[in-house]
C-alpha cells in the first residue's frame, strides 16, 4: 500500500470509529476532486477567488516590490494548485526584471505536471522548480540547501482548514524555516454575511456537494466500499460568531456500509453525521492574535474593494 493510501486508511479507521464522526477534507483530492475544486473556483457564489485574484491584481506592483527589496529570492509556493492567481505576480515580478526562482509544492505530481506546462506556455522567462510533497518535509528540505531569501505562499484561505490551535501549529511550523528578511504572503477569508458564507459552501447547483461526497467515492473506490451517495446529505452551517464554516454528510436513514478491504462494517443511525471540513473565516483581532501567537508579526495587508478577503505579508517578530 502505498504512504498516502496507508494514512488514509488509519485517518478512515479512526474517524469512522469515533463519535462523532469525521472524515478529513484533503481525502477530496483525487483527479475527480480536482475537477470539482476547479468548478467550485468558477461558481458565482464562490466569491474568494475572484476577491483574491482583484486583490493581486490590484496590489501587484507594492506587493511584488516588497518581494524583491533585499534582491534575489526563492517564491516558494504551498498547494500551489492550477496557479491562476500566482501568474499574476510572476507576471509582475518579469515585467520588472526581478531575479527570482518559482518553486511550487503540491501533494498531487499532476496538478504539478500541468502548471510546469502552462507556465513555460504562458510566461517562459519564469525559472520554475517543481516539488512534489507535503507543506512541512519539503520546507525543511529547502532551508538545508539554500541560503537566499525566501518568500512563502499560501493563497486561497487554505489556511482556513484548520482550527486556530492547529493554525498556530503551522505558521510556527513555518516560523521556525524562516530567516530575519523571509516573508509569508498568505490569504484569509474574512468575515462578512453570513448569508453570502452559507452560498458559498451550499451552491445551487449542488457543485459543492458532488465536491464532498467525492470522498465517500474515493472510499468506495480505494477500499471496495459501498457507500451509496443518495443516502447522504451535504449540510453546511455557519456561526457567524466564531467564524466558522462546517461542512457534514449526514446520514439520510439507519444503514450499514461495507467496507470490504478495511474489513470494517460502518453503521449509521438515521441522521448521524460525518465531519468533513473546516473554513474558518477571520477579522483583524483574530490575525494579529494568530500572527503574535505564531512569532510573527505584520508587515502590510492589502484587500479587495468590499473587504470579502484579505492578503498578509508577515515577517518573523
Ligand atoms: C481550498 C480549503 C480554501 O474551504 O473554501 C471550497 C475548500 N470546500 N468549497 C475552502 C472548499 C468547499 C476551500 N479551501
Amino acid at each position: 500500500m502505498s504512504k498516502i493510501h496507508h494514512s488514509f486508511k488509519e485517518d478512515i479507521i479512526k474517524g469512522l470509529t469515533s463519535f462523532p464522526k469525521s472524515l478529513p477534507s484533503k481525502y477530496i483530492y483525487d483527479k475527480n476532486g480536482d475537477k470539482l475544486f476547479q468548478e467550485i473556483m468558477a461558481m458565482p457564489e464562490y466569491y474568494l477567488t475572484n476577491a483574491e485574484f482583484e486583490i493581486l491584481d490590484q496590489h501587484k506592483t507594492r506587493i511584488c516590490s516588497e518581494f524583491a527589496k533585499d534582491g534575489d529570492f526563492d517564491l516558494i509556493e504551498l498547494g500551489a494548485g492550477d496557479g491562476k492567481k500566482t501568474k499574476i505576480l510572476l507576471k509582475e515580478l518579469i515585467k520588472n526584471d526581478f531575479e527570482f526562482h518559482y518553486l511550487p509544492i503540491d501533494i498531487s505530481q499532476n496538478v504539478l505536471m500541468e502548471l510546469k506546462e502552462t507556465i513555460s506556455k504562458e510566461i517562459p522567462e519564469v525559472d520554475i522548480e517543481t516539488k512534489q510533497g507535503t507543506y512541512f518535509n519539503v520546507l525543511t528540505e529547502l532551508d538545508e540547501y539554500r541560503h537566499r531569501k525566501k518568500v512563502i505562499l499560501f493563497l486561497g484561505s487554505n489556511i482556513g482548514n484548520l482550527l486556530h490551535e492547529n493554525a498556530i501549529k503551522f505558521l510556527k511550523a513555518i516560523r521556525n524555516n524562516m530567516h530575519q528578511h523571509d516573508m509569508l504572503f498568505i490569504g484569509f477569508d474574512q468575515k462578512k454575511n453570513p448569508q453570502t458564507i452559507l452560498d458559498a459552501y451550499d451552491d445551487k447547483a449542488g457543485i459543492t456537494e458532488r465536491f464532498n461526497k467525492n470522498l465517500l467515492l474515493r472510499i468506495n473506490d480505494t477500499f471496495d466500499a459501498n457507500f451509496d451517495l443518495d443516502h447522504f446529505l451535504h449540510w453546511e452551517t455557519y456561526n457567524p460568531e466564531s467564524g466558522t464554516a462546517m461542512s457534514y454528510l449526514v446520514s439520510k436513514i439507519h444503514q450499514a456500509v461495507e467496507i470490504k478491504k478495511l474489513s470494517m462494517k460502518v453503521e449509521f443511525k438515521a441522521w448521524e453525521t460525518i465531519h468533513v471540513e473546516i473554513s474558518q473565516k477571520y477579522n483583524e483581532e483574530v490575525i494579529n492574535w494568530l500572527a503574535d501567537q505564531s512569532g510573527l508579526k505584520v508587515h502590510s495587508s492589502y484587500t479587495d474593494e468590499k473587504s470579502f478577503f484579505k492578503n498578509y505579508i508577515f515577517t518573523k517578530a
